[in-house]
């Protein structure tokens, strides 16, 4: 049997929601709601058996008044009627079925969930979920989601086996500045799985960042050879839960995962280039700064600073994460000793001193971007009287505005409420900003 191309699931032209209700209040009718709303310029087709008109929409009683074959049907009816539906659909040639209705073999309902995968994919189509929230594709666009109507777009994609956590981290993109590319709830992944999903996204070139949240693994030899392709050519971050006894039995009842050995998971990751995010904000830590920055050309990293405490914390946290200080002594000496006080520091971190002001900080800075020896900046600093937060918010503005600077950038700065305003308004701009030294450097690390 030849499958419809993926590139449907992200980019149709024709889609059906099977379920589509005259209650504002019922999934059904948000899904219809978000998919008219996210500039969605292929057909749209609402189905009830009620008929009538729906956000101006046209009802079709049945999927069998549709005048057309169909890319895609979203299918959010009661599990009992799910399987008649998903007949009707492949009448109509429908390549993929987004299955919204929870009630199969998450809570054991496994022959059910079997007998429409099976009969869909004897005829054809394809079936992502059941149990899941939907899909938002930037490509198309289309937002065939309950999730968030007001989406950012940008080049991060999350794909998720957890449907409420999906739909939360949808919405935390949008306080965290991240852009989103794609983002797709798998659910029960009852036959669309991650691997498909990467075949996707790692020639997307609207993705520049994949990022996973994983509770259990079907096809284990097909996701590795899918994250070894996919990283070769894009980052790949996952977040795996049910790490811990408790937490793999959680998994098991939510969306029926068996979790495994979590050191296994963590070694085979490892081995695909995958980077294993112990949390949430880790992992958007980490989205948003491989979102943003460029790839260096070697590892020499410096550290720029105005606190020597932090230097020292972040030097600290270069060893833990693998970041290569350059430590050319002599090198560094001449390249900075005139950007430094003379009772500052070259010795990387280059210590500016706490009486630095903006302009100094930028010549400090300037050398940095300059010198070939330097691949990677870590901009560190501490708030003094010299150096508020208006400095802070004018500095970075011009560094970034400018693109004064051609290499990785990472800043993380600490004081008080003026400073945090900078970094929020500097954030408000999508410019990634940590206000922990750790976290900061962590996401360069990966990088
Ligand atoms: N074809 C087309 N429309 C139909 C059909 C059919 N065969 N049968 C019923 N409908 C219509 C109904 O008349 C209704 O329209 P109306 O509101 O205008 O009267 C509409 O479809 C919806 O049917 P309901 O019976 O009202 O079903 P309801 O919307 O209450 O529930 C749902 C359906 C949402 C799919 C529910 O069964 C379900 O599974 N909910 C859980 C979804 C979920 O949580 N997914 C998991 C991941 S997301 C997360 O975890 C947050």
């Amino acid at each position: 049997m030849k499958f419809p191309d993926i590139k449907y699931l992200f980019e149709p032209k024709s889609i059906a929601v099977v379920g589509a209700s005259h209650n504002e209040s019922k999934i059904g009718y948000k899904i219809l709601n978000n998919i008219k709303s996210s500039g969605f310029e292929g057909r749209i087709y609402p189905v009830n058996p009620q008929g009538g008109i729906i956000l101006g929409i046209d009802v079709k009683k049945g999927i069998s008044e549709i005048p057309e074959n169909i890319d895609i049907a979203v299918i959010s009816i009661p599990a009992k009627f799910v399987f008649d539906a998903v007949k009707d659909a492949c009448s109509k040639k429908v390549k993929f079925l987004i299955i919204i209705t929870s009630g199969f073999s998450e809570i054991g309902n496994i022959e059910e969930e079997k007998k429409i995968v099976d009969y869909a994919r004897n005829h054809g189509a394809r079936v992502l979920g059941p149990n899941i929230f939907g899909i938002y594709s930037g490509a198309s666009p289309i937002n065939a989601t309950f999730g968030s109507e007001d989406i950012s777009k940008g080049n991060v994609a999350i794909v998720t086996q957890s449907g409420a956590l999906g739909i939360a981290m949808m919405g935390k993109t949008r306080s965290a500045h991240i852009g989103l590319s794609a983002m797709i709830s798998v659910g029960n992944k009852s036959d669309v799985d991650e691997s498909d999903l990467l075949d996707y996204l790692v020639q997307d070139k609207n993705t520049k960042v994949i990022m996973m949240y994983i509770e259990g693994i079907k096809h284990g030899e097909k996701l590795v050879a899918a994250l070894k392709n996919a990283t070769k050519k894009k980052p790949v971050i996952a977040i795996k839960s049910g790490r811990s006894k408790r937490g793999a039995m959680a998994a098991a009842s939510h969306t029926g995962s068996l979790a495994g050995a979590d050191s296994i998971f963590s070694d085979i990751m490892m081995q695909c280039g995958v980077m294993r995010a112990e949390s949430i904000e880790e992992a958007f830590g980490w989205c948003n700064f491989l979102s943003t920055a460029p790839h260096p050309k070697g590892e020499n990293t410096v550290i720029i600073t105005n606190g020597g405490g932090i230097g020292v914390m972040a030097a600290d946290a270069c060893e833990k994460y693998g970041v290569r200080l350059y430590d050319d002594l002599n090198k560094l000496n001449t390249l900075f000793s005139g950007a430094i006080p003379s009772f500052g520091s070259s010795k990387n971190p280059i210590d500016i001193t706490g009486g630095a002001d903006k302009n100094q900080y930028m010549q400090a800075l300037k050398v940095a971007f300059k010198d070939k020896a330097v691949d990677s900046i870590i901009c560190i600093g501490c708030e003094t009287a010299i150096f508020k937060g208006s400095s802070l918010f004018e500095m970075i503005s011009q560094i970034e505005e400018n693109k004064m600077c051609r290499k990785p950038i990472i800043y993380s700065f600490i004081g008080g409420p003026e400073f945090d305003a900078a970094i929020s308004s500097l954030k408000m701009k999508k410019i990634p900003m940590y206000g922990d030294v750790y976290e900061a450097i962590s996401a360069i690390g990966v990088l």
